[in-house]
């Protein structure tokens, strides 16, 4: 393919990368400047939760625009703003009822860990501050998030400027850490959390952060029953909050609003992105309860913290079509199905003898690559086996998106499938075609030797 780009002065996230020249969406497809289609199997980054090219959304963001482009958060609010606040309140989970508006995930993250701290600091519990997270997860790019995210590949380059947060292993059952099996294993792996606070000492420790379903580094990782309440239990007990991020799985993208939502998890705090938007506009948010906020209030008289681009009328605009999109075509509630049938369909590939494990909820899943299926053994970083299926794929017109190094901090390789939600079953009928296609043609461009 004649790509063009890059030619000039953009500086480009992938320095390697040709890039094609997309320039209109549809749907779930994407196009790009030579009119070659692709089906974007992965929303981006499972943001695209409502398709390309939506009028709708430009409507509701035209309006706003074309009234008032921009306010200062601390000078005024906007009928957008409010609104919005209004109706996505009434989907959130019992008693998340505040939210600040924000622009990226990484933003919502140091809000949140931000938030949780101040309020202990109004608490006369100012020593706690440390947030505990997974390693293997991913909560963003910016210093705080990033001293959060738990994958090793992202971190090492600046170690030296993240902040003291304790990591503790996730609920991967395909690789259990433990060498146990579920049920059997009592969910050791939550009970690792306990150990790891009073290792630390729990006085110290304002946070425990995960994502619901784990995300971009290990891909669309089901936590096993039980494991979440054990968790919301442990983070009770010392007095800590849970931070629910669900930057990836919010707002529909596993079947239900939020994900928590499947194991009736109530946390602290919630973090919002991606989907809210759908895309169309940066938006995200932290989101806690009116009585911590309340707190925030009485003592210091605010929340020391604030953005230039926070509360920002026209990104509300764009949230509430989007969430109205949502509600009207009653994507949420098709999502199980779609999902099931995704899920299924991608079984089927397993014959494939590189398909290790196959996993995930709704519109977020994952497949897991493996030298061998039986013993489960990775391959060896320097294969770049999902880059290679990646670009595979791409030329042959899927977008999917990648993970590695789960599996000990260097090896692991996966590909998330996380079309939009609006996908039809003839459409994942279609991504199917493709990934056989693909991983069809993977012995011969010398892969798996
Ligand atoms: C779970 C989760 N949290 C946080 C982030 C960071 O969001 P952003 O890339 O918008 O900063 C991401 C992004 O992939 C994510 O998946």
């Amino acid at each position: 393919m004649d790509y063009a780009y890059p030619k000039g002065h953009v500086f480009y996230r992938k320095l390697e990368r040709v890039y094609p020249l997309a320039t209109h969406g549809d749907g779930i497809y994407l196009y790009d400047e030579t009119g070659k289609r692709y089906i974007d199997g992965s929303g981006g980054a499972l943001v695209v939760n409502i398709g390309h090219g939506r009028k709708e959304i430009l409507h509701g963001m035209a309006e706003q625009m074309g009234r008032l482009g921009y306010v200062h958060g601390t000078q005024f609010t906007t009928r957008s703003i409010e609104e919005y606040a209004e109706a996505l309140e009434k989907v959130l989970p019992e008693g998340l009822d505040k939210i600040y508006f924000l622009s990226g995930g990484s933003e919502s993250i140091e809000t949140a860990i931000k938030f949780a701290r101040q309020y202990f600091w109004d608490s006369e519990q100012a020593q706690r501050w440390r947030v505990i997270a997974r390693w293997h997860s991913y909560h963003g790019n910016t210093l705080g998030a990033l001293s959060l995210t738990g994958r090793i590949g992202m971190r090492k380059p600046y170690i030296p400027l993240l902040l003291d947060f304790p990591h503790f292993l996730p609920p991967y059952c395909y690789r259990c850490p433990f060498n146990l099996s579920y049920p059997r294993c009592e969910l050791e792996c939550a009970k690792a959390l306990e150990h790891l606070i009073r290792v630390e000492g729990p006085e110290t420790i304002s946070a425990v952060i995960l994502e619901p379903i784990g995300g971009a580094t290990i891909g669309a990782l089901v936590p096993p029953e039980g494991y979440l309440s054990m968790i919301r239990e442990i983070c009770d007990r010392f007095g800590i909050f849970l931070i629910d991020d669900e930057v990836m799985t919010g707002m529909g993208r596993t079947g239900r609003w939020f994900a928590v939502e499947h194991w009736d998890i109530a946390p602290d705090i919630m973090v919002l992105g991606k989907g809210m938007s759908g895309g169309y506009f940066p938006l995200s948010a932290m989101i806690t309860r009116s009585e911590f906020v309340e707190r925030l209030k009485e003592r210091t008289g605010g929340f020391v913290h604030g953005h230039t681009f926070s509360h920002h009328p026209v990104a509300c605009a764009v949230g509430l079509a989007v969430l109205r999109f949502i509600e009207q075509r009653r994507l949420i509630e098709q999502c199980p199905g779609k999902g099931d049938y995704l899920l299924k369909r991608l079984e089927e590939l397993k014959t494939f003898p590189f398909i290790g494990d196959v996993r995930g909820k709704g519109m977020m899943t994952a497949i897991e690559f493996v030298r061998d299926q039986k013993t489960k053994e990775p391959f060896p970083r320097s294969e770049r086996f999902t880059e290679r299926v990646i670009d595979l794929a791409f030329e042959n017109g899927l977008v999917l998106y990648p993970g590695t190094g789960f599996v000990d901090g260097i090896n692991g390789d996966m590909a998330m499938v996380g079309p939009p939600l609006i996908i039809e079953e003839y459409q994942i009928d279609e991504i199917i075609e493709i990934l056989k296609k693909t991983f069809s043609k993977i012995p011969e461009s010398g892969l798996n030797k």
